[in-house]
């Protein structure tokens, strides 16, 4: 192409100095000052400054209408910046164009919130005017480097064999635990298309078909409740393989983290990636997606209460089911009584009963049941912990599984409050070993932990009528910071097994067959043994930059309770379109 001096705002540099170029961009900002009017010309890839001066009447007339995030072409000469002038804040700060023309491509209203200065701006008004949100520099950051990511996860996969196949999302359902979003048909009125959950029937499929090694950047919907790291639309890696081992998959799934860091955002992970077995996660962290960017490990303390007259720590100690863990806050003893009401509080809001807390204060202990203590049980809670003289215990007694929750959360928030979360740190582990099988707490029915698909550790496969609670299963998730980025399994190949599987949660032959009868068939023309995993590149996104919500790696995010509010969606549609559909309202649309 015939360089016709056009530029981009981030490019010139003193080696362009005497070139005659042309700019197109938004006025970021613009200065009148000692006669001449400076405007920041500003685009995807930095910022420039034009000079006009009056000696060019034609130019600096156009320049004086100019405001912010109008979008002009400038033509002028590039020159140094008079000495001490320069911006090394910019990459183009050494130098300046010196206008000679200027023609506005295009005028804009006043923008409802500053996009040249990084201003806190209220996250509904982003929303609603997302593309002025796109302009300012931290989401182009942020959509970046989530690009630098997919090309690095597809290189590498295209390094090593996999091929790229796109699933559809018009399809049945593929269970993942939460609602589908449904799809009414037109020309088969009274039925619907469920979207994919994920395309993990169809990964299983294209093993069946014997495409060997499969990925895919795929789009997934999940009609549930709103979380902070959650969308209802949202994207994942998609791999599958067959003929592998959990080990073949995880150390793939490790290299390809490690080359992913490496290329998007230059970090290296250390390696190998540290694996917890899921029972270990728990107790050492109370949670199964454990931050490791921190220790202060729980502490299981039940034997330090053996002998106590305290009446339900007596209990819990003595049982099996339940726990009495401490977790230590460094430098705790200097927290005020409200402070430790305050973590009291946040504990209730976690699901404990209460919380015990005890300090090691330089002139001697301090504990919310002070006179329930004595000397010998407080030495002897040190020691376990060893917490230091200025260290504080949170202790939180109950039945197993909630205590270890609690505890978990509180071990998360004092890492918070003393600042040990550190967002530029990357703490990656594995979690393996989980059970195949939970219950529900309402029905108390078993449930997969994960989907009905993943296959129980190998030689396991009797427990399933004898002890179903105690099957392990091939499953692994990779976590970051306290966060699932991602989870994947082994999976059943033999369809009498699955067939089993679907009746231990509850289908009949006939709910099998309706639901998941071409899959059972399929499973009976020589499926290969097959496994692999699927990553949250939203999530793996805003941990890689940073940010704390995933709407901030996204280009046009739900908000908070899963509303477009840019474009208005979900929004009620004409009565005639509903007819078209065979479909008639129960419920009136709000508005
Ligand atoms: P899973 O349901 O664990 O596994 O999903 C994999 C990863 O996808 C991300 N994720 C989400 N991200 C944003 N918003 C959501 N609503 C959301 N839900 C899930 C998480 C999660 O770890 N088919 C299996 C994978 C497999 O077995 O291969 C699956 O979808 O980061």
């Amino acid at each position: 192409m015939p360089d016709l001096g056009r530029r981009s705002c981030g490019a010139l540099t003193a080696s362009d100095v005497g070139a005659t170029v042309q700019l197109d961009g938004w006025v970021n900002r613009r200065r009148d000052h000692g006669g001449l009017i400076f405007i920041d010309l500003r685009d995807r890839d930095g910022i420039t400054q034009a000079v006009f001066d009056p000696s060019q009447a034609e130019a600096f007339a156009v320049a004086e209408t100019l405001r912010n995030e109008d979008v002009v072409r400038v033509r002028g000469l590039v020159r140094r910046r008079p000495a001490g002038t320069e911006n090394p804040k910019l990459s183009t700060g050494e130098v300046e164009v010196a206008a000679e023309g200027v023609d506005v491509l295009n005028r804009s209203l006043v923008p409802p919130f500053p996009i040249n200065v990084e201003a806190d701006v209220d996250e509904s008004l982003r929303l609603k005017y997302r593309y002025l949100d796109l302009r300012r520099p931290r989401l182009q950051h942020n959509l970046t480097v989530r690009h630098k990511i997919l090309k690095a996860i597809r290189d590498f996969f295209d390094a090593r064999d996999f091929l790229e196949i796109e699933t559809p999302c018009l399809i049945k359902s593929t269970p993942e635990g939460a609602r589908d979003f449904l799809v009414p048909s037109r020309l088969h009125q009274g039925t619907f298309y469920a979207l994919p959950q994920s395309p993990q029937i169809l990964k299983q499929l294209l093993m069946i078909g014997g495409l060997g090694r499969y990925m895919q950047i795929a789009r997934c919907f999940r009609d549930e409740d709103t979380r902070a790291d959650r969308q209802p639309e949202f994207t994942q890696l998609d791999v599958e393989m067959s003929f592998v081992d959990e080990d073949a998959v995880t150390a793939l799934m490790e290299e390809c983290i490690v080359y992913t860091w490496r290329t998007a955002i230059g970090v290296e992970i250390p390696q190998p990636v540290p694996r917890l077995a899921h029972a270990e996660a728990l107790r050492r962290y109370g949670s199964d997606k454990p931050d490791l960017r921190f220790e202060l490990e729980l502490v299981d303390v039940a034997e330090a209460f053996a002998g106590t007259p305290i009446k339900f720590l007596q209990e819990h100690a003595a049982s099996d089911a339940s726990r009495i863990v401490a977790v230590r806050y460094p430098g705790g003893a200097a927290l005020s009584r409200r402070d430790f009401d305050e973590l009291t509080e946040t504990a209730k809001s976690f699901g404990a009963g209460g919380l015990i807390w005890l300090s090691y204060a330089a002139d001697g202990w301090k504990a919310s049941i002070q006179k329930l203590l004595d000397d010998a049980t407080v030495d002897k809670l040190q020691t376990a912990t060893s917490s230091q003289t200025g260290d504080a215990l949170l202790l939180v007694a109950g039945p197993r599984d909630l205590a270890s929750d609690v505890a978990g959360k509180l071990r998360l928030h004092v890492g918070e409050r003393l600042g040990l979360r550190d967002p530029e740190k990357f703490a990656f582990c594995w979690v393996v070993g989980f059970p195949l099988f939970e219950r529900d707490p309402e029905t108390g029915a078993l449930t997969p932990t994960h989907h009905p698909f993943t296959s129980p550790a190998p030689g396991q496969e009797a427990l399933l009528d004898t002890d179903p609670l105690s099957m392990r299963a091939q499953h692994y998730d990779l976590v970051l910071n306290g966060s699932e980025l991602g989870s994947g399994s082994i999976r059943i190949h033999d369809p009498e097994f699955q067939r089993r599987i679907f009746e231990i949660f509850g289908l009949s032959d006939a709910e099998i067959e309706a639901r998941f009868g071409f899959f059972m068939e399929a499973l009976r023309y020589g499926a290969p043994p097959h496994g692999g995993m699927a990553w949250g590149i939203d999530r793996l996104a805003m941990l890689a930059c940073g940010e704390t919500s995933i709407r901030d790696v996204i280009a046009f995010p739900k908000n908070q309770t899963f509303r477009d509010v840019m474009m208005d969606a979900p929004s009620s549609v004409p009565v005639d379109l509903l007819r078209d559909l065979g479909l008639a309202l129960k419920t009136k649309p709000p508005g």
